[in-house]
């Protein structure tokens, strides 16, 4: 059967790695997230001390600095999983915080960051079974990507999903707090110069405020069986 790659593109909190990763694991694919690259280097960042916690970033110094972060992913002995790492440490452990999420969204409106982290992203992209999620797959990494989704959903049930997720590792915010740093994000994201969340023409769109994971599952399965019988047929 031939592999083909498939490109997912969406807000937040839509649920692109968990698709993207159950996909994944079904077709053997390679998955790559690509918001845990800028989350990686917003890290660095922060530890370098070139952007505050609030967001402030010494522009030229990071521009200098910058080079010396090495963003790539590689297999985690200890989980067994390809995992992002940030000059050979696994960094999966500190980037799943809302605040290296604002973060990552801050660092990733300036052109030399996103060329660093586009380069490695468009080579993986030249192999076949990859699944890539992020916001400007489907429109720059992966423009030929056979399956382009687009994910969206209604933003309080995002808010509800990321709150349930933010428990379960202890953190104590409230629900309207959620939604408004998903409001700024959505709006940074949406808005930025360079490489806005777009969504490609020929993405499908993908509304999964009201859909169990194995529904989701379910109705993308069915899409790459069509597209492969297309290839081969
Ligand atoms: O998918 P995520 O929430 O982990 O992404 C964090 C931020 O990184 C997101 O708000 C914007 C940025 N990002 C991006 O600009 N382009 C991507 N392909 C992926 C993420």
């Amino acid at each position: 059967m031939p592999k083909i790659n498939i490109a997912i593109d969406g807000f937040s909190s839509c649920g692109k790695s968990t698709i993207a990763k159950e996909l994944a694991a079904l077709l053997h694919y390679k998955y790559i997230d690509t918001g845990a690259m800028y989350r990686a280097l917003a890290l660095f960042s922060v530890r370098k001390k070139l952007m505050t916690p609030e967001g402030i970033i010494d522009i030229h110094q990071l521009e200098r600095d910058i080079l010396q972060a090495d963003v790539d992913f590689h297999l985690n002995k200890e989980t067994k999983k390809s995992e992002v790492f940030l000059n050979d440490e696994a960094v999966e452990p500190y980037i799943r915080t809302l605040e290296l999420g604002n973060l990552a969204s801050t660092i990733s409106k300036y052109r030399f960051v996103r060329d660093k982290l586009q380069k490695l992203q468009k080579k993986i992209g030249l192999q076949k079974g990859v699944i890539m999620d992020g916001r400007d797959i489907g429109t720059v990494i992966m423009p030929h990507a056979e399956l382009k989704i687009f994910m969206i959903a209604d933003p309080e049930i995002r808010a509800e999903r990321r709150m349930l997720e933010l428990g379960d590792k202890g953190a104590n915010v409230s629900k309207a707090e959620v939604m408004e740093m998903q409001r700024v994000r959505d709006h940074e994201d949406l808005t930025r110069e360079e490489d806005p969340l777009m969504r490609a023409d020929d993405a499908v769109i993908l509304d999964n405020s009201y859909m169990t994971k194995e529904q989701q599952l379910n109705y993308v399965i069915e899409l790459v069986e069509h597209i492969k019988k297309d290839l081969i047929s």
